[in-house]
């Protein structure tokens, strides 16, 4: 399928907004920060940070004006504060400044708590990070006030960047439950009153099929500005794609290498080794080059900074094809296709 003139306009508004960002701390205070904070360690990871072609200069444009880094980590699985503060220092001296949570994922404490301890060593302010966490499927529905103001005491960060439903169905009910498009509808009437009161940065949704993203689009006040799906080259989502580029909706991937499994994959290794890439940069330039931005999860720091090294090099349009001919629908992670 033909990719469509917003697709397209997505990829061309990636953007340089580390200056931007620079600007926001006085020179001054950014002097004085540092100086505060600065140890042989410290320099050394700044100067790594400053070398890299590093994710943070790299970034979309919302449709709320606002820049996604078009790299960030994912944090499915990272438990616990220290595990979560060792990922998130890797992450950040590698360059990320993005961080997905959620509240299913319960580490939004330890990743609010993480970036205030971690944010001084490089020079950072809130305004550098963006912080995107999801609304539990427990807390679909009349719970949805409840369940994203938890989400900002446990981040503790004043605003969140990006809020999302985290999923179209709610806990305890059937997929096929009538009353699974009401409970969307007033949870996403919850996400817009608090996006109104800056809370909420930006709001989008996750797992949307088509059929839902059209009920939200037709029904909305204010248009998602996201939409996180799965996204590799075994589940290229053509037609979603298209529909979120038509509607100027930032499609995001995940599970980007197939939760580890793609990484074997005999068609992948075969254009890593020709690319001289590993195959997780191999996955995720694929995505990247496409305009879509990625959220890799890795525990280990080695493979946190290999994950963000993805600006150096580019994909021929075979070895895209190549990939992309590997589309056979297969999802690694959850379907939300039943959900009514
Ligand atoms: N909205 C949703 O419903 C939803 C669903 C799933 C995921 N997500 C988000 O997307 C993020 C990423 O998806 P994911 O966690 O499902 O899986 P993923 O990023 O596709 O894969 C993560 C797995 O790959 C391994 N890995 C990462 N980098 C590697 C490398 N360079 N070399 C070798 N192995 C590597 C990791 O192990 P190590 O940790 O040991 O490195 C981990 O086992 C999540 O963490 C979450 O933030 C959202």
């Amino acid at each position: 399928m033909e990719v469509g003139a917003g697709e397209r306009l997505q990829a061309v508004k990636v953007a340089e907004h580390h200056s931007d960002n620079v600007l926001k701390m006085t020179k001054q205070s950014k002097e004085e920060n540092r100086a505060a904070y600065e140890t042989p360690e410290t320099k050394y990871t700044r100067s790594l940070a400053q070398m890299s072609a590093s994710c943070d200069s790299r970034c979309v444009v919302l449709n709320t004006g606002a820049r996604m880094p078009l790299v960030g980590l994912g944090t499915y699985k990272l438990r616990g504060s220290e595990q979560v503060h060792r990922a998130v220092d890797a992450a950040l001296a590698a360059g990320y400044r993005a961080f997905d949570s959620a509240a299913v994922y319960s580490n939004e404490a330890d990743l609010g708590r993480a970036l205030k301890e971690l944010m001084p060593k490089y020079c950072l302010t809130r305004e550098d990070v963006f912080i995107t966490s999801k609304l539990g499927p427990k807390d679909q529905g009349d719970r949805a006030l409840e369940g994203a103001l938890h989400s900002l005491s446990e981040l503790d960060l004043g605003y969140i960047d990006l809020y999302l439903i985290h999923w179209p169905g709610t806990q305890g009910k059937v997929v096929d439950d009538k009353r699974n498009p009401g409970n969307r509808a007033q949870s996403w009437a919850t996400l817009e009153d608090l996006h109104a009161q800056g809370k909420l940065k930006a709001i989008g949704v996750s797992n949307y099929t088509l059929a839902h993203m059209k009920e939200l689009i037709q029904s909305c006040k204010v248009r998602p500005a996201v939409l996180q799906v799965e996204f590799h080259p075994q589940l290229c989502q053509t037609e979603l794609r298209r529909v979120c580029a038509e509607y100027g909706v930032c499609f995001q991937a995940y599970s980007s290498l197939g939760q580890g499994d793609l990484l074997t994959d005999p068609v992948v290794l075969e254009v890593a080794k020709k690319c001289k890439r590993t195959p997780a940069q191999t996955l995720l330039r694929w995505a990247v080059q496409q305009g879509v931005p990625v959220l890799p999860k890795s525990s280990n720091p080695d493979r946190i900074k290999d994950n963000a090294e993805l600006f150096d090099f580019s994909l021929t349009d075979n070895d895209m094809d190549t990939l992309s001919a590997l589309d056979c629908e297969h999802r690694y992670c959850w379907d939300p296709s039943g959900v009514a």
